[in-house]
């Protein structure tokens, strides 16, 4: 293979104030001064591989516009193959972030050019998916994209999703899953009705009957659990202070990829990913937080 892993997704300029509280509706709040970062899970999960030393490409779309550059440029940077990179149709994607001093983060997304990225683009990209060994995707792109991503996917190639922002998900899709990557709102969002119980070990058994070869359930603070065929296993989270969790789950998921497409086992990768995730929450913006392997191994 010549690419570790290839991202399909989204690409957006973040542009990121610090709140004391977010405000009301019909309330304005003061905050911080603007700082304008690249973000968009899916150039933040190629950025997070690719600092770890995967050889990543990203399949995506931004606008022929500054934010299209500081993307492109922050790629490229971290050693990403932009070769999948479209440009133009529509204003690169913005993601609006206020962050709270927990840390914590909210976000609205205009997709701009990432809703311009069609299944037409990933059928072009064929070539980019039989050189993958493991491809990624999120929902920031239109699902019907997605779909065509698990159709175009290599022999034996292996596909992973993080379903964010959240949709019921159709079951050709469910089913490539390996894994199937929620946090706690996500899984409640894919389970729908059928979510019932209050136990995460229950959402992960449940979503696993929906398809998926194996399931990875994120819990922030309290790690995760991974759940197949075997059995649901829990994984410890790494304790730190959190400074900007933004973008700390594209890294979660970025880690673990790789980390399976190397041969590792889901526990073992869940591991080393919750130590990436933890890394990146330290720091602030998305991109800039991620970690080399050199610092997850000083973690
Ligand atoms: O997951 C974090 C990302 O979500 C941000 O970088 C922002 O662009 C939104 O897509
Ligand atoms: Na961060």
């Amino acid at each position: 293979y010549d690419y570790d892993l290839l991202v399909v997704g989204s690409a957006n300029a973040d542009l990121v104030i610090d709140v004391e509280r977010r405000p009301a509706a019909g309330e304005t709040v003061l905050g911080g001064d603007l700082s304008v970062h690249p973000g968009g899970k899916g150039a933040n999960q190629a950025v997070a591989a690719a600092r770890l030393g995967a050889g990543t490409a990203l399949l995506a779309r931004v606008g022929d516009d500054s934010h299209g550059r500081l993307l492109l440029d922050s790629l490229r940077a971290a050693g990403v193959d932009t070769v999948g990179v479209l440009v133009g149709g529509a204003p690169t994607g913005v993601a609006l972030i206020t962050v709270d001093p927990e840390g914590d983060n909210s976000i609205v997304v205009s997709r701009g050019a990432n809703a311009r990225l069609t299944p037409a683009d990933v059928r072009a990209a064929v070539s980019l998916f039989l050189a993958s060994r493991v491809v990624s995707a999120q929902l920031e792109i239109p699902l019907e994209t997605v779909v065509e991503v698990v159709r175009n996917l290599s022999p034996d190639g292996r596909f992973v999703l993080n379903p964010s922002p959240p949709r019921p998900l159709p079951t050709e899709v469910l089913a490539a899953c390996d894994p199937l990557i929620v946090n706690e709102h996500e899984a409640r969002v894919v389970l729908g009705e059928s979510c019932v119980s209050e136990d995460p070990a229950d959402w992960a058994r449940l979503l696993l009957a929906k398809g998926p070869r194996s399931v990875v359930v994120t819990l922030g603070a309290e790690g995760a659990l991974v759940a197949d065929s075997s059995g649901v296993l829990s994984v410890p989270s790494v304790k730190v202070d959190a400074v900007d969790t933004t973008g700390a789950g594209d890294a979660f998921t970025a880690a673990l990829a790789w980390k399976l497409g190397s041969g590792a086992e889901l526990p073992e990768a869940a591991a080393y990913a919750a130590k990436v995730g933890a890394a990146a929450v330290t720091k602030r913006g998305a991109q800039e937080s991620y970690p080399t392997a050199r610092e997850v191994d000083a973690l």
